[in-house]
Parts: structure tokens; C-alpha cells; sequence
């Protein structure tokens, strides 16, 4: 080896297996912005799928009339229920005719008929005694069986009678024929 042939290999820069700064700055600073990127976009995340991981609030029952209030003549009763599904809260008005059976228990019935779901009322000059549809004319007995045109019987509330008070629960099939 030659002077210069020597000069040279001894300023040849050796090769290390090394990361560069600028390679080390680049993946800090990438891992700091993932980072930084996670906790900002983890709550957002859990706020959109939360309202879908809860319960339905349901099975709530509505305090609507005295007990002694109620006759064997079904009255109509407006109530209002808190309902809760995902981010939507709302509190619908809702009815119900509640009388006292033949049996001596409280019942309510829904006031929409099973026909195409007009409203129906108690007792007017078209069907004394009756439940009628103004729509097409259905009827139902008393305890909301079907009688003419609905091809069901009227769905009932569930009912809780607590302190001489009637609660009125989620809707169901009619129980009473
Ligand atoms: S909706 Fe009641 S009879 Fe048709």
C-alpha cells in the first residue's frame, strides 16, 4: 500500500450500522403524534359506540291514577314515558282506557287499533258499550277483544297497583281474552 492508498483509507468515514439523527428524530416524533393521535381519538370513539352498549331503558312504570278512581267503565288516561335508545331521548305522550274487569282487577288497554292503527274510542252512539275505530269501523269488547274488521285484540298495559295507586308498564298481547 501506497502513501496515498493509505491517506485515503485512514478519511474514509466508517460504516457503522447506526440509525441517523434524522432517523431517530423522525421515528420519536411519529411515535409521539400516534401517541398524542390515540388520546384524541379514543374518547370520540368510546362517545359514538357508547349509546349502542347500553341497555334500552324500558320496563319503567308510570304512576297514572288512583286506584279508587277506577270503575268498571273504562276512562281514558294520558301518561308520559322517558324512553332512551342509543343517543335519542324523547317523551312521548301515551293513553290508555283503564277499567276494572269483571274479575275485580285493573286493566289498560291501548287505544290503537290493530287494524292500521287509528285511534279508537270507548262507548260512543256507533258502538254503546263497545270500543270503535272512526277508521273502518273495527270493534272490540271491553277486555279489547277483537269483534269486528282488526284482525287482533287490543294490546294491554302492564299493570302494578302500589299505595293504592295504578303504575302502568311496557306494552304486551292482551292477556284478558
Ligand atoms: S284502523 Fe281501525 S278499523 Fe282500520
Amino acid at each position: 500500500m501506497d502513501h496515498n492508498e493509505q491517506q485515503e483509507t485512514a478519511h474514509k468515514p466508517i460504516k457503522r450500522n447506526e440509525m441517523t439523527r434524522r432517523q431517530f428524530l423522525s421515528y420519536t416524533l411519529g411515535g409521539a403524534t400516534a401517541f398524542m393521535g390515540m388520546g384524541a381519538v379514543l374518547p370520540m370513539l368510546r362517545f359514538a359506540v357508547d349509546p349502542l352498549l347500553q341497555k334500552k331503558q324500558s320496563g319503567d312504570f308510570i304512576k297514572v291514577i288512583e286506584e279508587s278512581k277506577v270503575t268498571s267503565d273504562p276512562q281514558q288516561v294520558d301518561f308520559q314515558v322517558h324512553q332512551v335508545d342509543g343517543w335519542y331521548e324523547s317523551d312521548p305522550k301515551m293513553e290508555a282506557y283503564i277499567a276494572k274487569g269483571s274479575d275485580g282487577q285493573v286493566f289498560a288497554l291501548s287505544p290503537i287499533c290493530k287494524h292500521l292503527g287509528c285511534t279508537i274510542s270507548w262507548s260512543g252512539a256507533e258502538a254503546p258499550d263497545l270500543y270503535h275505530c272512526p277508521c273502518h269501523g273495527a270493534q272490540y269488547s271491553k277486555d279489547g277483544k277483537n269483534l269486528k274488521v282488526a284482525p287482533k285484540p287490543l294490546d294491554e298495559y302492564q299493570v302494578k297497583i302500589e299505595n293504592g295507586w295504578v303504575y302502568l308498564g311496557p306494552l304486551q298481547a292482551n292477556t284478558r281474552v
